[in-house]
Parts: structure tokens; sequence; C-alpha cells
């Protein structure tokens, strides 16, 4: 076992979670509300502002609980902002209100 808490914490100021569960039931689920084209949509507005990766990570997760037939659920950490209903075109208001509109924030809060 290798500690790496130290290491991230460095490396990262937050970590954007995009629940893409697609499950084969009645119930909502992100997944067939279009869950992919929204991971993209936070990858792209991130990689314009030059935050993918290099401050900003970016993961796929299974469900927040937040399930809806609208849209995605997201959450930011360690900001803890939750959202549920996104849509790809929802995206650039999410990551602005918590990053700046030019991702100016990040690193901000650490
Ligand atoms: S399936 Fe996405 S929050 Fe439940």
């Amino acid at each position: 076992m290798k500690e790496q808490t130290a290491h991230q914490r460095d490396r990262f100021d937050a970590h954007v979670f995009v629940c893409t569960t697609d499950r084969d039931a009645e119930y909502a689920s992100c997944g067939a509300a279009g869950a992919k084209t929204t991971l993209e949509a936070v990858k792209d507005w991130l990689r314009e502002r030059n935050a993918f990766w290099t401050a900003v990570s970016v993961s796929e997760t299974s469900c927040l609980g937040l399930c809806s037939e609208n849209g995605t659920a997201m959450t930011i950490q360690p900001r803890n902002v939750w959202y549920s209903d996104v849509q790809p075109e929802d995206v650039p208001d999410v990551l602005e209100s918590v990053f700046g509109p030019d991702a100016e924030r990040v690193r901000d809060e650490c």
C-alpha cells in the first residue's frame, strides 16, 4: 500500500464526478438521459481552459442518488456542490459558477 494523499492534494484542486449509470430497468438513469454527452462537455470545457487533468480531474461514477430522466447528476468535490438534471448545454453555467468563466477560481479554494 502506498498513501498518495499529499501527492493528490498537491496535484488536484477539484474532482468532477459525472454519473454515467445506465441501468436496464424501469427506473430513470443518467446514462439513458445523455450522461456520456454531458461528460464530454465537462471535459471539453476544462480542456479549453487548460484545467483538465492539470488541476481538475473528471471521473465517471455510478449512481449519486439523484437519478432523473431529465439529465445527468454530477458533483464537484471538495467544493461539495451537487447537481441533477444536467444537460450538455448546462455544463458551462455549472462549471462557471464553481470555477469562474475562465476557470480563474481553480486552486483558489484549496
Ligand atoms: S443513475 Fe445517475 S444519479 Fe442515479
